[in-house]
């Protein structure tokens, strides 16, 4: 049985949506490393998890980036909607003039084998990997780059652009108001709708090609 290491059930909902029945939720609470990746810290959570529910587990991360603040909030999204909160986000992107911004999600899989190559990337906790961030690797060291015992990780990368608008709509959840595709803001579209285009939904639509043939 895969599992969906997440405390939020919506999210499982979302997912069976891509994968059927086979998808349950597991409430186990991993590290989430500090990182400039949103990559990085799915994999590291997603190797934790695996070693603790020893089956197969998917664990997502994701954050939204605005373009012309050099992808702030990015991998901090949480941490920034907790402290400034979303409303003096969207000031502040607004007062710079930078609207431009995109949601993007990451889903880590993992499942103790290896894996054969294919367009998205692995991580094997490898800091100088090609699919972590520049600032990851502009900090790693010969010592800490490699670990040799590291349980393989799939990622998928979902991401959808957009602008932000003032505050719009009831629905959703985080920075769904400030966050507009296509004229409406996430906040005004229903979950059926956010779900057929979202970050979320088009990693997981990745994923589930990627696990039916697995
Ligand atoms: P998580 O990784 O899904 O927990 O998301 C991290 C943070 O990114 C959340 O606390 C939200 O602030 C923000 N976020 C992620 N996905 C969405 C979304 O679909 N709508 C609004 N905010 C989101």
């Amino acid at each position: 049985m895969l599992r969906y290491v997440t405390t939020n059930p919506g999210k499982v909902r979302e997912a069976l949506e891509y994968l059927g029945e086979g998808v349950e939720q597991l409430e186990f609470d991993y590290t989430e490393i500090q990182s400039s990746s949103l990559e990085r810290i799915a994999a590291v959570g997603a190797r934790e998890a695996f070693s603790h529910a020893g089956e197969p587990v998917i664990v997502d991360d994701a954050g939204l980036f605005i373009e012309d603040l050099d992808g702030f909030p990015g991998p901090y999204s949480s941490y920034v909607e907790e402290t400034l909160g979303v409303e003096r986000v969207g000031r502040l992107a607004r007062e710079e003039g930078t609207l431009r911004a995109s949601f993007r999600c990451v889903i880590a899989y993992c499942d103790g084998e290896p894996f054969e190559a294919t367009p998205e990337p692995v991580d094997r906790g490898d800091r100088r990997g090609q699919d972590l961030a520049a600032a990851d690797r502009d900090t790693a060291t010969t010592s800490d780059t490699v670990d040799e015992g590291a349980v393989p990780v799939k990622l998928f990368t979902g991401a959808v652009p957009g602008r932000i608008v003032e505050p719009r709509g009831d629905g959703g959840f985080g920075y769904d108001p400030i966050f507009e595709h296509d004229g409406q803001t996430f906040a005004e579209m229903d979950s059926e709708e956010k779900n057929a285009i979202s970050h979320r939904g088009r990693a997981l639509a990745k994923f589930a090609d990627f696990y039916a043939e697995r």
